[in-house]
């Protein structure tokens, strides 16, 4: 197995050449902020709850469950009070730097653009946008995390107000799916981290990149992208904590 350094090394090797780079990510870009991935051995899937939490995390479910939901919700996913690790601002620079054109990633959780970066494609939508079902009047996470109910009403009209967070069952953003298309036809480089790839249609969209180069890196040493064209099996913060964008 290479040392984090060769690693580090190969990397920059394939990032200096590249100019339109996109980086893939999921959970796992969050975990070294505090934020438990899904699927990982100590991930929210594994953890035990009255139902399981695919299912609390499913449009029925909220429609049915309002207060259930928002209690899962308010435990797990709105997380307010964690901060960037350094994989989140060495992209931030490379994207100041121009060489990375855009971040797709899988989570909510808005630490992408709390390190500085502004091209952030949120497949699964964002604990940043609430709105009210009924008036669609906008709420920030603030309001929702202070509301006075487990379930926040709207103070215009009393309607719920739901997070704009992709549930299962839900149709992921019309715009985030086309600009994310457009990034990866684009890109002369692909780095996938931080996610298990287990979610469709984010892991269908990577198929539309058809260059050579592509990284993906991931702590757990069992998983794997045979499209790659170079593994690396380390923390994203540690990794990206030893580079200079
Ligand atoms: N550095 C690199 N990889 C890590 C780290 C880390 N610090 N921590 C965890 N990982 C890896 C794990 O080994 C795992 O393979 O990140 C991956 C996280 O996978 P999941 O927990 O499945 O998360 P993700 O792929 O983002 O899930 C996608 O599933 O339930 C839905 O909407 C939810 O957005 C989520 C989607
Ligand atoms: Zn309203």
């Amino acid at each position: 197995m290479a040392t984090i350094q060769q690693d580090r090394d190969a990397l920059e090797r394939l990032i200096d050449k590249s100019s339109n780079i996109v980086f893939f990510g999921g959970a796992g870009v969050s975990t070294e902020s505090g934020i438990p991935d899904f699927r990982s051995k100590d991930g929210l899937y594994h953890q035990k709850y009255l139902y399981d939490p695919e299912i609390i995390l499913s449009h029925a479910f909220f429609e049915k469950y309002p207060a259930e939901f928002y209690r899962f919700y308010r435990d797990k996913m709105l997380v307010l009070d964690k901060k960037p690790n350094p994989c989140h601002y060495y992209l931030a620079e490379l994207e100041k730097k121009g060489k990375l054109k855009a971040i797709v990633t899988q989570n909510i959780d808005g630490l992408h653009q709390m390190a500085g970066s502004k091209n952030v494609l949120e497949l699964h939508g964002s604990i940043h946008r609430n709105h009210c079902l009924s008036c669609y009047h906008f709420f920030d996470a603030g309001f929702v995390k202070n509301a006075p109910d487990i379930v926040p009403h709207c103070p215009y009209c009393g309607g719920i107000i739901k997070p704009d967070v992709v549930l299962y069952g839900e149709q992921i953003d019309d715009r985030s799916v086309v600009f994310t298309a457009k990034a990866l036809l684009d890109a002369d480089l692909l780095i996938i981290c931080g996610t298990s790839l287990q979610v469709y249609p984010a892991a269908t969209l990577l198929k539309l990149y058809n260059k050579k180069d592509i990284v993906y890196i991931n702590s757990d040493p069992k998983s794997t992208y045979d499209r790659a064209s170079l593994v690396i099996h380390h923390k994203a913060g540690v990794l990206f904590g030893g580079m200079k964008a």
